[in-house]
Formats: C-alpha cells, structure tokens, sequence
C-alpha cells in the first residue's frame, strides 16, 4: 500500500509517498481500506514538530479517515467487514489503510455522505461539540462569536451554534470565504484583515458583547474578545492558528467577570469517559439532521499531501481539504 511518511520534521515538503506493507489488524481491531483522510491544522503542526504530541519519526501523518472495513481481528462483534465507517488515530491516516481499534472508530459514514464528507467530520465536530456543549455550556438564545469561522473546527462552530439556537456572529479573513460562512447560518460576518470586529460586535448586540467566544485563531484576535465579550462571558480558548497564544491580562478578566475556559476535544475524553460516550450518542443523531455536515472545498489525492497542508498555511480552504485514495 501506499503511504505518506513524514521521515524528518519540516515544512510540507518533507512528506514522502512510501510503500509499506498492508496491515493486519490485531485482537479488537479493524483494518479499514481509507478512502479519505481529513486534513487538520494540527497535521501541519505535527509535520513540524511544534504540536503537542509528537510521535515518533518516521511517521504518517493524518489523524481522520473514513472507508470501508476490509478486516477483523479476534473479539470484534459490533463491525462487519464491508462497514463504511468514519475513525481516527493519532496520526496514521494518510494512508491506503490503517488499522483502527474498535474504540478509535467514531460511527458509521452516515447515509448519503460522501467519504470526503466522512473524512471531515469528526475532528471538527468534536472540537466544536466539546467547546460549545461541555465547556461552554452555550444555549438557546445566547450571542456566539466564532473566530476564524471559515477553517474547519470554526464553520463546524457556527453550523452547531445555529443549531442551539444561538445567534452567531463569524469572523474569517476573506469577504469570499464569509459569504459561504454566511450560507451556512451565521447571522453576520466580519473580516477582521479589514475591520476592527469589536464595535461591530458592540453595534450587533446593543452594546452588550457577545456571552461566548469561539476561538482557534489566538494572538490579538483573543486579545480584542475581552472587549467584545459581554459581563460573565465565556472566552473558549480552542487554538492558534495566528501563531501565537495570546497573554490575557487578568484585571480585565476580573473587571468584566470572564470565565477564560481551555478546550481539548481529544485529551479531555481519557479523563472522563462520558464525553466519548456522549459524542457516540449525540453524533450520529446531529449527522442524521445534517448538523456540522462538512463543506469540503478542496480534494487533492493522497500523493498531494503536501499542497493540501500548503493550502492550508496559505488560508484558501473553506471548511475542510481532504485527501482521496
Ligand atoms: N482544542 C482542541 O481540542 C482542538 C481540536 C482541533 C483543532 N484545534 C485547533 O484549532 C485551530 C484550527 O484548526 P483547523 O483544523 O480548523 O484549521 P483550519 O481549517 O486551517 O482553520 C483555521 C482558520 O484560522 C484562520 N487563520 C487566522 N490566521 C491564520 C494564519 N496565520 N494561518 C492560518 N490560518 C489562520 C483561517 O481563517 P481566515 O483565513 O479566514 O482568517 C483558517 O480558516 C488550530 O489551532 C488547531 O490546532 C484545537
């Protein structure tokens, strides 16, 4: 089979296309043929070596794939061979196939998706599951700001909040990629290249701010979230695509009684089982109605890897890339 191997930490281009032998899965196991992998932003970080878990070199990126089963290993009752199904491993996705224990399957590729679509889904809707739901705490009725709401985990963020019945307002860097951002619920949009966002978000809601921030953006884009949050708001820190984390001065937290809330959708799962069990219970149901249905603005195959994580850099995808095999 074909794989992607990152043999050395570095810009995309250290990726490789490498022939590895297909393999078998082991007792509690499946094999799964991957059709698509997702791409993700921590992919990039972890070619690079600047992302938390670091594995091991050499290593195939890519931690999201969907496909069909094509094996069982010893004590594996819930799945059948020809299962289309969606999961996940840290990394080792991008890739002909992959072995996938049982409990790193996420749910059946719901009916009418796409494997693009499969491959999309579940990074993001965990992301933004876990930080407007478990963390957040977001309801009905309440003002959400999404930040860089046209990347993945960000439009996965808007498509939720409209679904909760929140009012959403979105910023992204492009007026193009907001129409789409548009499309997909949120009631406003802002391009913070071009305009300051507070006293828009200020005029939006009569003053008061927003009760909860979304962001994976960082930097002063956090920073300037203190003035737009309302009293008692919520500021979910989910990422730095800026580059950098953002240092939030804690007499403005307190003045305006913020709650700065840090969100792991993966990490927060091995230390209370319940959020897993509650994405198992609740996605299929949401996936079923549609929610945090993946746009995928870019399909490249597997040997372009490298110019999928490139165009992520380079902020062209809307939503999601992916890579077929
Ligand atoms: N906490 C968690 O559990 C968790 C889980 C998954 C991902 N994440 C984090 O969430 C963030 C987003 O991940 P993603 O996969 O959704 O990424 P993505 O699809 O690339 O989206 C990120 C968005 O950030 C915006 N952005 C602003 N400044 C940027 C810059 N200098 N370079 C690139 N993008 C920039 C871009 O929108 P504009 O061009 O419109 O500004 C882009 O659409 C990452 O930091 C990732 O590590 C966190």
């Amino acid at each position: 089979m074909r794989a992607m191997v990152c043999e050395e930490l570095g810009d995309p281009s250290v990726l490789k296309i490498v022939e590895q032998p297909v393999p078998r899965p082991g007792p509690g196991e499946v094999l799964v043929r991957i059709r698509a992998a997702g791409l993700n932003f921590p992919d990039v970080l972890t070619v690079a070596g600047g992302y938390q878990h670091k594995p091991e070199l050499p290593f195939v990126p890519g931690i999201e794939a969907s496909g069909e089963i094509e094996a069982i290993g010893d004590g594996v009752t819930d799945w059948k061979i020809g299962d289309h199904v969606i999961a996940g491993k840290r990394p080792g996705c991008f890739a002909e196939y992959a072995t996938f224990a049982v409990s790193q399957i996420g749910m059946r590729l719901p009916v009418g998706w796409s494997f693009a679509e499969g491959a999309a889904f579940q990074v993001a809707a965990r992301t933004a599951y876990h930080a407007l739901v478990h963390r957040g705490q977001l309801k009905k009725g309440e003002t959400l700001l999404v930040h860089g709401a046209t990347g993945g985990v960000g439009l996965a963020a808007v498509q939720l909040g409209v679904h909760l019945g929140a009012r959403v307002i979105a910023t992204g860097g492009s007026d193009e990629k907001l129409a789409i951002v548009r499309d997909q619920g949120a009631e406003a949009t802002i391009n913070y290249t071009t305009t300051d966002f507070v006293p828009v978000v200020k005029e939006l809601t009569g003053g008061r701010g927003v009760d909860v921030v979304f962001d994976p953006v960082g930097g002063d884009i956090l920073e300037k979230s203190v003035r737009a949050a309302a009293f008692g708001g919520r500021l979910l820190v989910i990422g730095f695509t800026s580059g950098s984390p953002t240092a939030l001065r804690s007499n403005h937290i307190l003045i305006k009684c913020l709650s700065v809330i840090g969100v792991r959708a993966g990490e927060a799962g091995k230390y209370d089982k319940s959020i897993p069990e509650d994405y198992a219970r609740q996605f299929p149901r949401l996936a079923a109605l549609g929610v945090m249905r993946p746009h995928v603005s870019h399909r490249l195959p597997l040997e372009r890897a490298a110019d999928a994580m490139r165009l992520l850099l380079d902020r062209k995808v809307v939503g999601k890339a992916v890579l077929e095999m």
